[in-house]
């Protein structure tokens, strides 16, 4: 093993942390390490907010679907996707005037180039992520942050083009947490594939969830007549009232974006 790999396979998702601040020169090691990841045209289309007024993090923490870990968070930081920056440039840079003299209206970020940013924005906080990890820090991440998307433009004076795509809180983790155990993965057979995609059958999908189903059937109790995984999963993520949220949420963003 390499301390890479050791890094990689140690880290969990970290939900408490040591009441203690995570110094400037470490956060700056992380913030540095992640302006090294790889990104698009070497374009950076993403930004990071350092979120340090505690009232913003209380409200992340109502606004993500109640997750009160992120108001204790010592660091919290916001990544946007985000094209506002470069389209400001082009504004600046006169292309405007370049579009009208050849002819052309001129473009404007659509959704191909905002999941472009997503995946540079993605990208950059895993690398943030990782980097935390090497310094002993452990992070958790917010999905539920593409949740409130008025609530959150508002909150941070977001432009047309800067979409919230995830948060991360960081810190030392507590002693308990060092100690949870690993959450269990899908085995590689039913997640990687050989040169074409590959459809499960009934069995492999029996064999991929027979340790949850097996979990499940151990439990008593299970709510609204929910007979395996399957259906546990479809009612309490899928169709849960945060999804329905994070739909909405996504849909009005997708307009503002899109100018629709
Ligand atoms: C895109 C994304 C969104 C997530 N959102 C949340 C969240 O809102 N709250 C939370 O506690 N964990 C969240 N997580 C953490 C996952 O629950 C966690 O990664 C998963 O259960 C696997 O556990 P592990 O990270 O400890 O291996 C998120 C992870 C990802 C990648």
């Amino acid at each position: 093993m390499n301390p890479v790999l050791d890094t990689i396979l140690y880290r969990r998702s970290i939900r408490a942390y040591e009441e203690r601040p995570v110094p400037d020169g470490v956060r700056e090691q992380i913030i540095q390490a992640t302006l090294r990841a790889p990104t698009a045209g070497n374009m950076m289309l993403y930004s990071i907010l350092h979120v340090r007024d505690p009232q913003a993090k209380e409200t992340l923490a109502r606004t993500c679907d109640e997750q009160p870990f992120i108001a204790r968070a010592p660091l919290v930081l916001l990544f946007l996707a985000d094209y506002q920056r470069w389209f400001d440039y082009y504004l600046l840079s006169g292309c405007e005037d370049l579009s009208e003299r050849q002819g052309q209206p001129l473009q404007h970020p659509e959704e191909g180039d905002l999941f472009l940013a997503c995946c540079d924005a993605l990208i950059a906080a895993q690398t943030a992520v990782l980097a935390a990890e090497s310094l002993g820090l452990g992070a958790c991440y917010i999905g539920d942050i593409m949740e409130n998307y008025e609530v959150h433009r508002d909150l941070f004076h977001l432009p047309r083009y800067a979409f919230p795509i995830c948060l991360l809180c960081f810190g030392y983790p507590t002693q308990q947490q060092k100690e949870l155990p690993h959450t269990p993965r899908f085995d590689s057979r039913f997640v990687v594939f050989e040169d074409r995609y590959h459809s499960l059958s009934p069995h492999e999908f029996e064999e991929m969830f027979r340790p949850s189903t097996e979990a499940m059937q151990r439990t008593r109790n299970l709510p609204d007549g929910i007979e395996n995984p399957g259906q546990w999963n479809y009612r309490r993520k899928f169709t849960a009232a945060f999804s329905r949220e994070m739909r909405r949420s996504v849909r009005l963003m997708l307009e503002a974006w899109s100018g629709r």
